[in-house]
C-alpha cells in the first residue's frame, strides 16, 4: 500500500518535462496548472497548449503520461487538453525568454537533449562499464553524446574511452570562461566528454579539490561547459550512492531519467532500491533497471549465473519499472573498459546486450528530443497576442 502523490507531487514531476525548443518546463510555462489525484490512484491532469494543433502534442503527452505514471500509487493518467488564453500565452513566453536570459543556452545542456543518469546504490556494479557502454552505442547510431563523468574523485571515465590530456578553456561570447568537453568522435556520431580525470593532474590534485567541489562539481560541468547545441543525449555515470548530486542534478536538469544498474544477486537490489528512493524523492524519473554481471557464457555458449539470478527482476518489480536488459559476465567487458574500447563497440553477447538496451532507449523508453517546430509558431502566436494586448 502506497501513499498517493498530492497535486504538488505531480506538478513537481511535470518540472521534468520540457518544452525542446523554448528551454523552459511545462510548470513553468503554466501549461500545466492543475492535477486532481482521486483516491484509488486515477490522475487527471489539465495541460493548456499554445495552439491545439502543436505537432510536440504526441511527445508531451507521451512524456507527461511517463512522468506520472512513474509516480508510486498512481493506476492511470488522464490529460485534459486546453488552449492558452492569450494572456497565458504571454505569460509562457515571458517566462521561456526570461528562462533564456538566465541560462545563457548553448553554453549549458542543450534543452533538446535527452539526459540519462546511470545510478546504484553501491560502487563496483558497473556504472561506469554501462555508462560508457551505453554512450558508445548510442554514438554508433550516428548520435552526439555528452558524457559527464560525476564520479568526481572515483572517475573511471577517461580511462574506459581511452582519453587523456586536459580540457581546454575559452572565453565566450558573454565574456565567461568556458571548459571544451574532449570531443571524442565514434561510428556516425560522437562522445563529447567532461571528467574531473580531464582537469586535475593526478590523484593528490583530485583530493585537492575535494572540499572545494564536492558540491560544486556538478553544477560546474553543468553550467561552465561550452556544450554543443547539437546534443541528442546526455549520459551521466553518477558517483555511488546518493545524495548530493543526486540532488543537485535533480535541481539542476529535471529532464534527468534515471537508469538504475544492479547485480543478479537476490539481496542486491535493496541497496539498488535506495537508489530508486532518492530519485522519486528528488522527483527525477526513473527509466528502468539494468542488470549488469548477470550470467558468465562459457565457451560453449552455456550460461552460468556465478552471482546468482533475479536481483535485476526484482528491483524492477520492486520499482515498478523496466528491466531494460542484462549484460552478461564477460572479460572482454573489463578488457575494454581498460583499453578504452568500449566492448559496444566490439562484437560478442555484452555487446549484443548493450545493442538491445540502446535499442530500446532510442525508439521507445528514451527516444531522441523531436523538435517540431512548435514553438517558432506558438512565438508568432504569441506575438499576436502581445500586439492584440498592447492595442
Ligand atoms: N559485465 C561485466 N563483465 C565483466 N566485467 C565487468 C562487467 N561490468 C563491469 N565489469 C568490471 O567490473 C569492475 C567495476 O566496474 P565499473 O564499471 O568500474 O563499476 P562502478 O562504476 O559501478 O564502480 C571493472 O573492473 C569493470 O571492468
Ligand atoms: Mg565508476
Amino acid at each position: 500500500m502506497s501513499e498517493l502523490p498530492t497535486e504538488a507531487d505531480v506538478l513537481a514531476a511535470l518540472r521534468g518535462v520540457i518544452d525542446p525548443e523554448l528551454g523552459a518546463d511545462i510548470v513553468e510555462l503554466g501549461m500545466a496548472q492543475r492535477a486532481t489525484i482521486a483516491a484509488d490512484g486515477r490522475v487527471v491532469v489539465t495541460v493548456a497548449l499554445t495552439t491545439a494543433g502543436c505537432p510536440l502534442k504526441a511527445q508531451l503527452r507521451r512524456e507527461i503520461e511517463m512522468r506520472i505514471e512513474g509516480l508510486p500509487g498512481v493506476t492511470s493518467v488522464k490529460i485534459d487538453w486546453a488552449e492558452m488564453t492569450p494572456d497565458q500565452k504571454a505569460h509562457a513566453m515571458n517566462a521561456a525568454r526570461l528562462n533564456a536570459q538566465s541560462n545563457a543556452g548553448p553554453n549549458r545542456v542543450p534543452a533538446g537533449a535527452r539526459v540519462l543518469a546511470i545510478a546504484s546504490g553501491k560502487g563496483g556494479v558497473g556504472k561506469s562499464s554501462v555508462t560508457t557502454n551505453i554512450a558508445a552505442a548510442l554514438a554508433m547510431r550516428g548520435f552526439a553524446v555528452g558524457v559527464i563523468d560525476a564520479d568526481i574523485w572515483g572517475f573511471s571515465i577517461p580511462r574506459m574511452l581511452g582519453i587523456e590530456g586536459r580540457l581546454e578553456a575559452k572565453v565566450d561570447e558573454s565574456g565567461e570562461r568556458r571548459i571544451i568537453p574532449h570531443p571524442l568522435p565514434m561510428g556516425a556520431g560522437r562522445l563529447d566528454v567532461v571528467s574531473m580525470g580531464l582537469l586535475v593532474d593526478d590523484e593528490t590534485d583530485a583530493l585537492m579539490w575535494r572540499g572545494l567541489v564536492l558540491n560544486r562539481a556538478v553544477q560546474h560541468f553543468l553550467e561552465d561547459v561550452a556544450w554543443a547545441p547539437d546534443l541528442d543525449y546526455v549520459v551521466v555515470d553518477m558517483p555511488p550512492g546518493t545524495g548530493d548530486v543526486q540532488m543537485g542534478l535533480a535541481r539542476m536538469l529535471p529532464q534527468s531519467e534515471m537508469i538504475v544498474v544492479t547485480t543478479p544477486a537476490v539481496g542486491a537490489q535493496r541497496v539498488a532500491t535506495r537508489a530508486v528512493t532518492m530519485a522519486r524523492k528528488s522527483h527525477l524519473h526513473v527509466l528502468g533497471v539494468v542488470e549488469n554481471m548477470s550470467a558468465f557464457i562459457c565457451a560453449h555458449g552455456e550460461s552460468h549465473p556465478l552471482f546468482g539470478s533475479g536481483g535485476g527482476a526484482a528491483l524492477a518489480a520492486e520499482a515498478g519499472v523496466p528491466l531494460i536488459g542484462s549484460i552478461p559476465l564477460e572479460p572482454a567487458v573489463s578488457e575494454g573498459g581498460d583499453n578504452g574500447a568500449p566492448i559496444a563497440l566490439g562484437q560478442g553477447a555484452a555487446a549484443d546486450a548493450f545493442g538491445q538496451i540502446v535499442d530500446q532507449l532510442v525508439n521507445e523508453l528514451a527516444p531522441p528530443v523531436a523538435m517540431a517546430g512548435c514553438s517558432a509558431r506558438m512565438l508568432d502566436a504569441a506575438m499576436a497576442a502581445l500586439d492584440a494586448l498592447d492595442a
